[in-house]
């Protein structure tokens, strides 16, 4: 690897520990991570390579903290957002300062010092496909669909459709990015996650935190508390799975091979993966039924939700990501491994034996 001073903000939530996890299993590379919170990461608190900032990024006194840490990285990675559909509703504001104006400023400190900036943006920036706004919607054209970095159109629906609040924050960051980038030269690459799926992902309501979390907390939450599976929409939408574990393979490739990575953008999912929410919440419900041996979870109570009673109004979802990931082969040599049931069998047995065995 050749960055040996690697700067992580949001090191602490669901995709930092697993980077994390990978990095500081690396002799001789230093990290200085930032975030609110060190519940998923204390067990690399006492790590030599490792120093920890309990900080909110957002203030002017926090960003002048920051800056001398710039300063001394070789890469820069920013994942600190707030990331949660249930927050796009509910909080527009914060969720449009946690992903444009609280950090804006860690890309101008990038372009100031040349810091090569590694930046998490995300999928939704493609907003709904073509398809979906054309009689019969029947995905018959994959150029109607499938989500290119260099030529799909990021699509976003009206602004009373508070949904967008996050996808079109983190549109505008990354074409801020890119600009920095055409007028100061700052490296930079632009990471579009589509679903990661690990451990240590959210939390459960009611065990280690409270409101709605992403779908696979959320399920899992249902099936541990013997409520039922809620499917928005009757669970139409439809995503693609990539396992934590292949998704951060990518990120250490990035790091691995930077003149193929900078002033990149790639889409980090598997396309083999393709699930409606409906198929997932089957899915897991037979699969928790092996893990705990309790053949009564395979008919765990499923039930139809509007998204209007789940959300409120202003929701609209993306109706399917499919992602051309043709860039993270060619640059990275990337390739996504692990199939859906066997991701889902390695994460719930986890989300298991920390909430139920452990009684987390
Ligand atoms: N997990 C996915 O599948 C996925 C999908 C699309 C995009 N992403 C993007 O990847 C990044 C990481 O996602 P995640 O799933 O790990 O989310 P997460 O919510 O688990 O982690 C984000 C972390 O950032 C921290 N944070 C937020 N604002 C901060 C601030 N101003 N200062 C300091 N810390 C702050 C939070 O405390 C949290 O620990 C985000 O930018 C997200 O938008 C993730």
């Amino acid at each position: 690897m050749i960055a040996s001073r690697i700067l992580i903000l949001g090191c602490g939530g669901y995709i930092g520990s697993h980077l994390l996890d990978r990095v500081l299993a690396i002799p001789g590379v230093r990290v200085t991570g930032w975030d609110t919170s060190s519940a998923k990461i204390d067990n690399h608190l006492d790590h030599p390579g490792f120093e920890f900032h309990r900080a909110h990024l957002a203030s002017p006194e926090a960003i002048a903290a920051l800056e001398p840490h710039i300063a001394r990285a070789d890469v820069v990675m920013n994942l600190a957002a707030i990331c949660n559909p249930a927050e796009y509703v509910s909080h527009p504001l914060r969720v449009l300062h946690s992903n444009l104006f609280d950090t804006y400023q860690v890309p101008v400190l990038c372009a100031q010092h040349q810091k090569w900036l590694i930046h998490f943006s995300t999928s939704e920036v493609y907003g709904r496909t073509i398809a979906s706004y054309l009689p019969g919607n029947t995905y018959d054209d994959p150029d109607l669909y499938e989500l290119r970095e260099d030529s799909t159109p990021l699509i976003m629906g009206p602004i009373s459709n508070l949904r967008w609040t996050y996808a079109s924050a983190k549109q505008v960051m990354e074409r801020l990015i890119h600009a920095y980038h055409e007028e100061t030269g700052m490296p930079y690459t632009l990471v579009r996650p589509l679903n990661f799926f690990g451990p240590r992902m959210d939390y459960l309501p009611g065990h280690d935190g409270e409101g709605t979390p992403r779908v696979l907390a959320s399920f899992m939450s249902a099936l541990i508390d013997g409520t039922p599976m809620r499917l928005v929409d009757d669970g139409k939408a439809r995503r693609t799975i990539v396992s934590i574990e292949d998704a951060v393979d990518a990120l250490m490739l990035m790091l691995d091979n930077p003149t193929n990575a900078q002033n990149q953008i790639f889409n980090i999912g598997n396309p083999g993966n393709e699930v409606t929410m409906r198929e997932l919440a089957e899915l897991m419900r037979g699969i928790y039924a092996t893990i705990t041996g309790d053949d009564g979870y395979r008919d765990h109570p499923i039930e139809s939700v509007s998204s209007l009673d789940f959300y409120g109004p202003g929701y609209e979802d993306c109706d399917r990501r499919m992602p051309n990931i043709e860039n993270a082969k060619i640059q990275l040599g990337w390739t996504p491994r692990k199939n859906l049931p066997d991701l889902l069998r390695e994460t719930m047995t986890a989300f298991h034996q920390q909430y139920v065995a452990q009684g987390g």
